[in-house]
């Protein structure tokens, strides 16, 4: 089952209890009054990477992706948009730093056609990732050089018709357990199992080289829309997720 009750959010500051996730879904392509608020929150690295971009479509998504998450992760630390400071890792994974850092909200982001998907939860790690859906004729090449050698045999067997779907799900899957480890692709993608098949539950299957390291972890599918597929990985388990649809503020 993939999680799809995406609801208007309340007015004003969000509570985030420990046993929640909250998960928003905003466009890239927001109308221009959208855009030139979310415009305003960002800080002047943004704006300068944004003024790098070369095609105004990607400059669009890059100013509503980071305004919208500025003005998400608001909802929880109290701060103006503009006034969060991230620090980033070695392998580019981004948190809160400065004044919200103590108050322990984590979040991951994912981009994906006119879509932009922010987890975010109190004291758990997580990654989140997202994929728009597309014809995948070389999907068994690609596979044979991303996927791991069981989720290879179960995908060369699946049927031609749901083959492109259970791709983006094993992909999506897989991708947002590396990004809540945060290692990005220094991590062997051969070393652990995901499961995707149709009709089977998002799940972190098996972690080779540490077999506890799959406990550790929990797994949900997320259906952002038409289109679209989405998955995320949070640290425990006993957790929830809360959709918003960040379109509807
Ligand atoms: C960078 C990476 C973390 C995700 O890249 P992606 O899927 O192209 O892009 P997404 O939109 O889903 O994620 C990008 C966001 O993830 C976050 N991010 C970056 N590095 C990260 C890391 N190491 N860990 C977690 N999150 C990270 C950032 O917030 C980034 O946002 P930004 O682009 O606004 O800076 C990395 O895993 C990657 O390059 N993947 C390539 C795809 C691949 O080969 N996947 C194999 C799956 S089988």
């Amino acid at each position: 089952m993939a999680f799809d009750a995406w609801a208007p959010p309340p007015a004003g500051p969000l509570a985030l209890n420990a046993d929640e996730v909250h998960v928003w879904r905003a466009s890239l392509r927001p109308p221009p009054h959208v855009l030139a608020r979310l415009e305003m929150h960002l800080s002047a690295d943004e704006r300068a990477r944004a003024a790098r971009f070369r095609f105004a479509e990607h400059r669009t998504a890059f100013i509503a992706g980071r305004g919208a998450q500025r003005e998400i992760l608001a909802r929880y630390t109290g701060l103006p948009p503009h006034a969060h400071v991230y620090a980033e890792t070695s392998h580019g994974k981004q948190s809160l730093a400065g004044a919200a850092a103590e108050q322990g909200i984590r979040y991951n982001v994912s981009n994906s056609g006119d879509l932009v998907l922010v987890a975010v939860s109190r004291g758990r790690e997580l990654g989140v990732d997202l994929e728009k859906l597309k014809p995948m004729p070389d999907g068994i090449d690609i596979a044979r050089r991303f996927f791991s050698a069981p989720e290879n045999e179960i995908f060369a067997a699946l049927d031609e018709a749901v083959r492109d779907l259970a791709f983006f799900n094993c992909w999506t899957r897989k991708e947002a357990y590396i990004k809540a480890v945060g290692e990005g692709l220094s991590m062997p993608l051969d070393r652990f199992d995901v499961a995707f098949a149709p009709g089977e539950d998002a799940r972190l299957l098996r972690t080779r080289g540490d077999e506890a390291e799959a406990a550790r972890w929990s797994m949900a599918a997320l259906d952002p829309g038409e289109g679209y597929v989405g998955a995320i990985v949070v640290e425990g388990d006993g957790w929830r997720p809360v959709l918003y649809d960040f379109g509807s503020v």
